[in-house]
Formats: structure tokens, sequence, C-alpha cells
């Protein structure tokens, strides 16, 4: 978990910089949780029914490439566990054909922990279920202390939240800490046409717009700023030959906004936007490009029927 300091910091170093912008990461607070919640249920939201679609009807062709030994236990670790409605086939898969795993799901939200954690329980009274909460870059180097084998789940396409340079080296840090053989399961939202991909971040019951602007309400809640969030408007972009969705926050007008826990002032000129998001979107060869050099290499790939998700089953080399 980041300090509050850190949170203050990166702040003001992305309000200094211009353009301006603010990381993705805190995005997730409580009232972002339940936002990001009620987003995944949003129609629009292709990307969770899709890979949903993997999980349920391809269940066992995912586990059998696993390629896991009955009689050993192992960890599925799980980064960005959400609220786990997709692991949850996964799981019951996993019980009902008696392997020995624990279930390690990591957060950097303590809420979504406890709500997970809740829900596996209920549904699964013999799981081994370990929760990790923590920044899962940080979290990465602890988990790995234990010897047995692992297998990675890495779903919901948050790899997209990552430039491909950090992406790259999260990558890479993962291959770094797995055994010969051993898996990682890579949820990928794949390029598409803008008609699919631009309505996924800008709904029409406006929910996406009010989980980014829940940014500058964060920023006014936790450190004392004083943003009029009715003078920033919520603006998704997207283009198919890039392939990456970008979120930004427009001032609608010139303005001051003081933040007192830096006792600083910032302007934000009219249409000045502060980029808030990148959610990059995926095919073959930008994987391809990501691994080279890492000591990862592709041995599966599950799509939906429509062929909007991908799941990826990497294997150290
Ligand atoms: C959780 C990172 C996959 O980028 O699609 C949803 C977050 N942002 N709507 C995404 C998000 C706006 C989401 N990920």
């Amino acid at each position: 978990m980041k300090e509050k300091t850190t949170f203050l910091r990166d702040v003001d170093d992305g309000f200094s910089h211009d353009p301006k912008y603010i990381s993705s990461y805190y995005f997730y607070d409580k009232a972002g949780d339940e936002l990001f919640q009620k987003i995944m249920e949003m129609p629009e939201y292709y990307l969770t029914n899709s890979e949903l679609e993997i999980f349920e009807q391809q269940t066992e062709p995912l586990i059998l490439s696993f390629e896991i030994n009955p009689n050993e236990e192992f960890e599925l670790i799980e980064l960005g566990a959400g609220d786990g409605k997709k692991t949850q086939y996964l799981l019951k898969a996993l019980l009902e054909k008696n392997f020995k795993f624990k279930y390690i799901p990591v957060d950097i939200s303590q809420n979504s922990l406890s709500v997970i954690t809740q829900r596996m329980e209920n549904l699964f009274p013999n799981l081994q279920i370990d929760s990790q909460q923590g920044d899962y870059f940080r979290v990465l180097d602890e988990l790995f202390i234990s010897t047995k084998p692992k297998i990675i789940l890495f779903i919901g396409s948050s790899l997209g939240n990552m430039c491909d340079e950090i992406a790259k080296k999260f990558l890479n840090k993962i291959a770094n800490h797995l055994k010969k053989n051993e898996k990682l399961l890579l949820g990928l939202d794949l390029i598409k046409s803008k008609k699919i991909v631009l309505p996924a971040y800008h709904d029409s019951a406006g929910i996406t717009r009010d989980f980014n602007l829940n940014l500058l309400q964060r920023i006014n809640r936790e450190l004392g700023a004083d943003f009029k969030v009715e003078y920033f408007e919520h603006v998704p972009e997207y283009t198919e030959t890039e392939g990456i969705a970008k979120s930004y926050l427009k001032s609608t007008k010139k303005q001051t906004v003081y933040i007192k826990k830096l006792s600083k002032s910032f302007e934000f000129d009219e249409n000045e936007l502060i980029q808030t998001e990148i959610s990059r979107k995926y095919n073959d060869k930008i994987l391809h490009d990501l691994l080279k050099g890492s000591q990862l290499e592709i041995k599966h790939k599950f799509l939906d029927s429509q062929k909007y998700f991908a799941d990826y089953i990497l294997v150290k080399k």
C-alpha cells in the first residue's frame, strides 16, 4: 500500500507536469471500488462479460493448460483480484477435481479483499484462502519467498493501464520469479473497432464519468483541495490504429484550485486536460513484442465467441 504522502507527492508532480496527469492507481478508494463494480455491470463494458464467458465455458481447457501435478500443492496467486466473479469458475473446477492449492488474492484495496474473501468462503468452505493487501509490484517479491509451484492470474486487462515500457518490466518481473514451466494466465482486451471500445469508457448512465471525477473528489477528501467537479468533464478517446483508450478530465473554464495539504494552488486553463488513464488493447504482435527478451512465451490463447477478449497462457521457458 502506498503511503498517503505518496498520493500527495504524486498529485503535486502530476499537476506540475505539462500536460497534467494523475495515475489511474488512485481511482480505487472505497467510492472508486464501488463505481468500478458498477462499470462492470454496464452493458457497454463488454470486457467483463467477454472474459467471464471464457472462464465459464472453457474452464476445463483452461485448467488443463496449467499442467499442474495433482499430487503437489500449488499456489494460485491472483493479482488485482477485484470481486472474483470470473475466478470463481476456476476455483470451483479445481476443487471438484481435488487439486491441492491455496488461493492468494492480491489487491491494493483492503475493501475489495474483504469482499472477495467473504464471497469465496461462502461459496467454497473448503477453499484455502490467504489474501495479501498491497501494490502488486511490491507484494510479488514477498510472495515468491515461498517455493511452492505457482500459477499467476492477471486478468481483466489490468495490464492495459500500464504503458508498454512498464508492462514489459512488469512481465519481466513476473517471469524472473517463476520457475521453468510455471504459468501466467494473462487476460487482455483485444484491439477492435472504436464503435465497440469507446462506449465502454463512455457509458450512457455516466458511471465512468463519475468514476473519473471521483479522482478529484478523492483529492478534495484526502488532501483538502477545493475542486468543483461541475467544472470538469469526462473525456474518453480511442483510435483503432493506436489501440489505446485514454481518459482525461477537461477543465471547462479557467480556474484555480487550492490544495490545503500542499499549501499550493494550481491553475487550470479553459479546455486543459488532465490525463487520468490509459487502457491499452492488444493483439498477438503487441504481446510478442512485450515478451521479447523475457523468459515467457505464449503457450495457449483462449477467445470468447465474439473474439473481443483473449486469455493467454504464458509459460516460463
Ligand atoms: C480495470 C484497468 C481493466 O481499463 O478497462 C474501466 C478500468 N477504467 N473503466 C479498464 C476502467 C474505466 C479497467 N481495468
